[in-house]
């Protein structure tokens, strides 16, 4: 399976991605699959312009001559997209958005209504072998109402992806806390396994990724010590 990794942290040790990289040793455990993963920040994308060229030339490519078509064409070429970054500001970091901004030269200006009355673009090619996942980590302990806005719009924006929201991943880099981080990573790990088995999560697995490490009060004692 070719899988494209669009890694939206800016960072060089990156809390999501630690998890990210697990859950791609468990998906490379029984087949090795072909992983490209881009690291977001360091590619010029600038923000859509909303000039609607693309939508005029059809060709799946964007008009401003940046990193955003290479990133186009692996998509268009992906049998999976993992999206991982770090939630800021209840939502996915300015720079990851301008890449998601500019996947619209993918669809047409063309619209349909689904069956439950909502309304999208056509797709301009078939997609429907693509399977989306998120994986988003956050500062915040796992309180209601933190990944609230992300998974709407990851809902309609990926068409009901598959999605792993996960408090309190600072302490994925921090040594004290491995008691607690190692055996999230193995969880992933036994994710990524499932998932390249299923292209799917289980509710079970992903209320497992998203089970908070420690408690609240406890989390917030060592934040604030
Ligand atoms: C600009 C900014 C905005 C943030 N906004 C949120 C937020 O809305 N909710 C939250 O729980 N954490 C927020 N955080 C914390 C990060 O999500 C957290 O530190 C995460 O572990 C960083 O992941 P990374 O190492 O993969 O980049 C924010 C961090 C930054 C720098």
């Amino acid at each position: 399976m070719k899988i494209l990794v669009l890694n939206g942290s800016p960072k060089k040790k990156s809390d999501t991605f630690r998890l990210t990289e697990a859950f791609l040793r468990g998906m490379n455990k029984r087949q090795r699959q072909e992983v490209r993963v881009v690291n977001v920040i360091e590619k010029k994308i600038a923000p859509c312009r909303g000039c609607f060229g693309c939508w005029k030339r059809m060709d799946g490519h964007c008009v401003i001559k940046d990193d955003q078509n290479e990133i186009l064409d692996l998509y268009r070429a992906s049998d999976v997209i993992i999206w991982s970054f770090p939630l800021y500001c209840y939502a996915m970091p300015s720079h990851l958005k301008a890449v998601l901004d500019r996947t619209i030269p993918l669809v047409k200006m063309a619209m349909r209504q689904e069956a439950d009355g909502s309304v999208r673009h056509e797709a301009l090619a078939d997609f429907s072998r693509m399977h989306t996942l998120v994986i988003c980590g956050c500062g915040f302990p796992d309180w209601e109402g933190n990944f609230e806005g992300l998974r709407k719009m990851c809902e309609v924006c990926f068409d009901g992806p598959d999605m792993v929201c996960v408090p309190e991943t600072p302490l994925m880099n921090v040594p004290q806390a491995a008691v607690v981080a190692d055996p999230l990573l193995a969880k992933f790990e036994a994710a990524g396994e499932e998932y390249a088995a299923s292209l799917t999560l289980s509710p079970e697995t992903v209320a497992a990724l998203e089970t908070p490490m420690i408690s609240k009060e406890e989390y917030i004692r060592n934040v604030n010590g």
